[in-house]
């Protein structure tokens, strides 16, 4: 979708609908908004009347569609809920919208700015919302789709009277934000690839593809170099697939001499059935989206380059298919990892820890990063612990983990932290071995995954971000989810570390 910024006022503009925001009056409020007395003028009173039968509220996500009799075309007003508005409410109306919209067969739209300004939203908040609403909002995924459906083409975001003034500097806010958009979308088509043909080898691929486009350093490492390297658990998990591991390395220098360097780490199971430990039917569907994390790393570092954050990027990916066979790893084996720490497995589903041992040991011995940030689709205890809408956070650091909070309160791509303590760290040691994949007692599965990955970073400040829920909507889950992430891969991450980075000093 285009999205432009305009100065003239929305109803002076040819396109299919003019979306007018609209917030959730108080009870005792029943006054037209004033500023839609031009709307209702130009519909003969129609909007008034359709307040009093109550037709619109206010809402978030109500619509309600007026055709316009001066000419062709609609005015819709589109509820934002309750005040104070926020720019998460802008963001989730307008994807929601564009969505639905699509439907209807509307292919442009000019939505009036001033409609989405509110005390503790300014005009500049409302460009980016209202931008990030729309692009993210009308994301489709056509790779395997001959006629795809069309939706919106057009959306002008129309300042009128209110902002025209401002139009030069509405459009570079616009602008601006446009690096990390194309990022997520990005990201959510390699994401959304299936598992026949999104191979690891296929992932190191599109890591080299995007690595040349933004002048970045990429390194993969193949199943013969990984058995030099004694990357064993990524050589373990890959064991049983036809299709081996990889490892990527991908290298942002930073704009500052001399800056910090931020290790990114993400995991990329191509595909998890569980292996030897074999998943339910129902379990399983879903397993193509195991390589979000992996998927979002490389968003992060397009858009690192992109945008020329201050700090260096290292971003690395852990990229296997667990799959079982004959050559599979199994329960009970032990594993040696790049560092020369053992894992003791005793589930082979619970692999993508066994993957990042490698990739996090690695990353910490090569470029001794100032800090490590990891992105893995985890655990289903995640799901359990917080649903869908948000992210756990285990982390050692409390300005790093105050930070990412931050920026997932920002951007809307929430975390939530949970406990992290000496006790969880036992509550992973083996017996047999260093550490075991699966933590006893088992109660607070994604701290204990949590627990298993410090052992990899040492003393590094560390966060890790348990994606399980929020890396994809899943369809039965989609109305509670924000409505600019349609079902599908989201992209989780990409925003959020991407707004860190970006503010990182
Ligand atoms: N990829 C899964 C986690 C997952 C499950 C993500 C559901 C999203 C939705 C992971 O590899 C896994 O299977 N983890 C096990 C760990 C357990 C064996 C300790 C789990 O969550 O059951
Ligand atoms: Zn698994
Ligand atoms: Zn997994």
């Amino acid at each position: 979708m285009k999205v432009i910024v305009d100065r003239r006022p929305a109803l002076s503009l040819t396109t299919d609908a003019v979306i007018v925001g609209v917030t959730e009056a108080p009870p005792k409020e029943e006054a037209l908004p004033r500023n839609l007395a031009a709307e209702d003028k130009l519909l003969g009173g129609a909007v008034r009347r359709a307040q009093q039968a109550g037709e619109f509220k206010g809402a978030r996500r109500e619509m309600t569609v007026f055709h316009r009799t001066d000419r062709a075309g609609r005015i819709i007003l589109l509820g934002l809920g309750a005040r104070p508005l926020t720019a998460e409410a802008i963001r989730d109306a307008v994807g929601d919208a564009v969505q639905r919209l699509k439907e209807k067969g509307i292919r442009s739209m000019a939505v009036r700015l001033d409609t989405f300004v509110a005390d503790g939203v300014g005009a500049e908040a409302a460009v980016r919302a209202v931008g990030i609403g729309a692009i993210l909002g009308s994301y489709s995924f056509t790779r395997y789709r001959s006629n795809p459906s069309k939706g919106i083409e057009e959306a002008i975001i129309a300042l009128g009277e209110a902002y025209g003034r401002e139009e030069a500097k509405l459009r570079l806010i616009l602008e601006a934000e446009r690096p990390v958009l194309d990022s997520v979308l990005w990201t959510r088509d390699v994401a959304n690839v299936p598992p026949n043909e999104a191979t690891p080898e296929w992932l190191a691929e599109q890591a080299v593809r995007m690595g040349k486009e933004f002048g970045l350093k990429v390194t993969v490492f193949d199943e013969t170099k990984l058995k030099e390297m004694n990357c064993g658990g990524i050589l373990a998990v890959g064991g049983g697939s036809t299709r081996p591991p990889r490892m990527v390395v991908l290298e942002y220098p930073g704009k500052g001499k001399r800056g910090r360097t931020i290790a990114i780490a993400g995991k990329g199971i191509t595909f998890d059935s569980g292996g030897i430990n074999l998943k339910t039917g129902e379990g399983m569907a879903d397993m193509k989206f195991d390589k979000c994390g992996a998927c979002a790393v490389l968003g992060i570092l397009r858009a690192a380059a992109d945008l020329e954050v201050a700090p260096r990027v290292i971003g690395v990916l852990a990229c296997a298919e667990n799959l079982p066979s004959g050559s599979a790893y199994r329960p009970s084996d032990i594993i040696r990892t790049y560092s020369g720490a053992t894992v003791e497995v005793l589930n082979t589903d619970a692999e993508g820890r066994v993957v990042l041992a490698d990739a996090l040991g690695y990353v910490v011995d090569k470029y001794h990063p100032d800090e490590v940030i990891d992105l893995a689709t985890l655990t289903g205890a995640a799901v359990v612990a917080v649903g869908e809408n948000y992210a756990p956070l285990i982390s050692t650091d409390d300005r790093l983990a105050g930070r990412l909070l931050a920026a997932g309160e920002a951007t809307g791509e929430t975390l939530w932290r949970l406990p992290f303590t000496s006790m969880h760290r036992e509550m992973v040691k083996s017996d047999v071995a260093e550490v075991k994949n699966v933590g006893e007692p088992r109660g607070g599965g994604s701290i204990l995954g949590g627990a298993f990955l410090a052992h990899f970073v040492g003393t590094t400040p560390w966060a890790h971000l348990d994606i399980a829920g929020p890396a994809w909507t899943r369809k039965s889950a989609a109305r509670f989810m924000p409505g600019y992430q349609p079902v599908g891969a989201t992209a989780f991450g990409v925003r959020l570390v991407t707004e860190y980075l970006r503010t990182a000093v």
